[in-house]
């Protein structure tokens, strides 16, 4: 089951116009990578615990769905369960047969299910959690964990001083189906906070360290992040091959259709989405740029996010940490100062020279 609702307040203005499992990830949606890896290790079913929203979005996307089965599970209009009462509220879809895997949607996670589930077995828990070592677990899920691979504390984003480790909750678990009876039902359920930290006291929560790739792309400067680590460690496929006039420097992911003009440098660290078309004398660097945006002559992105279909005018500058919403239009001569978020749809005329957030 993957866990898909909550509002991603904190990578607004693009969460308003799709959920955090449909960001893309060096051009392919998060969700699209999930399948993928979920496939590979030999999972046939999935049920997307959605609301109604989220599910609109997805279904729109088309994602690939690699040979699994999709099954849709909604939270009632308007009342989220949280991330227990969802997983309650599929009990039937699941059954009871055997233990099954539940993800968060927002996080990229380079992991094998098989050993997850394989932990689980060896131990007998109720529930195992994926553990992932950060600098700062406060944030987060934060358990402790003992010998013999068992959690004896689990606690929610507790302040920094009072976190018993730095192992946080990767939002990846394998559950029993006994699971079900600990989860009141058709209300708002936190299982981070009502249900695990009584399964720890009980000795029944079992941790397996997730040691490869893991991020959660909570805010823009993790999802930054996770497209410049793949672009390090990712040997382009060949649809995304950077083709065009101007300077290329790898770095870069292009997908499909691209288009780049003269005398344009483009990159380190860049992602160009599907139809992307880049004007000439244009630089931009560390920067993800979604589908169908347009960026005209002489103008320069540093570090910032372009949200789809976004139209940049020309000698426009666009420093670091900005955002630009889908469909936004930003006027020739036009400087955006760090830290700019502009909402889906508007235009912008004027110099922005503070961090604000343009609705
Ligand atoms: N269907 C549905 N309904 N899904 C929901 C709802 C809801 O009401 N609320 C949240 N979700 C989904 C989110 O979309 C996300 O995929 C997942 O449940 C976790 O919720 P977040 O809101 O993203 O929680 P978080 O990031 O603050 O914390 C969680 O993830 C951390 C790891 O990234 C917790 O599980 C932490 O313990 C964990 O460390
Ligand atoms: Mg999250």
């Amino acid at each position: 089951m993957i866990l898909i609702g909550g509002f991603a307040t904190r990578l607004r203005p693009l969460s308003c116009t799709r959920p955090k499992a449909l960001f893309p990830i060096l051009n392919k949606p998060l969700l699209q990578w999930t399948f993928e890896r979920l496939a590979e290790d030999g999972i046939k079913e999935v049920i997307l615990a959605v609301n109604h929203q989220a599910e609109v979005f997805i279904k729109e996307q088309k994602i690939p769905k690699n040979g699994l089965k999709i099954t849709y599970s909604r939270d009632p209009l308007k009342k989220p369960l949280g991330t227990g009462g969802p997983i309650k509220k599929a009990e039937k879809l699941v059954g009871h047969d055997s233990p099954f895997l539940v993800l968060n949607g927002d996080i990229f996670a380079d992991i094998n299910y098989k050993e997850i589930f394989k932990t689980h077995e060896k131990e007998n828990a109720m529930a195992t959690i994926a553990l992932h070592n950060v600098k700062d677990p406060s944030k987060y899920g934060v358990a402790e964990l003992v010998k013999g691979n068992y959690i004896k504390k689990f606690v929610e984003k507790p302040p920094r001083k009072f976190a018993p480790s730095n192992l946080i909750n990767a939002g990846v678990y394998v559950l029993s189906p006994e699971i079900f009876e600990l989860i009141p039902k058709a209300r708002k359920v936190s299982i981070e906070r009502e249900v695990f930290p009584k399964l720890a006291e009980e000795g029944r929560l079992c941790g397996y360290i997730l040691e490869g790739l893991w991020i959660d792309i909570g805010e823009p400067r993790e999802f930054l992040e996770i497209n410049k680590t793949l672009l390090n460690s990712l040997v382009p496929l060949e649809e995304h091959k950077a083709r065009g006039r101007g300077k290329i420097k790898e770095p870069v992911a292009f997908d499909k259709n691209v288009s780049t003009g003269r005398q344009s440098v483009i990159g380190p660290y860049v992602v160009l989405g599907r139809n992307v078309t880049i004007g000439n004398s244009v630089c931009i660097k560390d920067s993800v740029v979604f589908p169908d945006a347009v960026i005209s002559d002489f103008s320069i992105v540093n570090g910032s996010i372009i949200g789809e279909g976004a139209m940049i005018g020309k000698k426009v500058e666009i420093n670091s940490g900005c955002i630009v919403g889908d469909h936004v239009k930003i006027r020739d001569n036009v400087t955006l100062s760090r830290g700019v978020s502009v909402c889906p749809a508007k235009e912008v005329s004027k110099s922005v020279l503070k961090p604000r957030y343009i609705v």
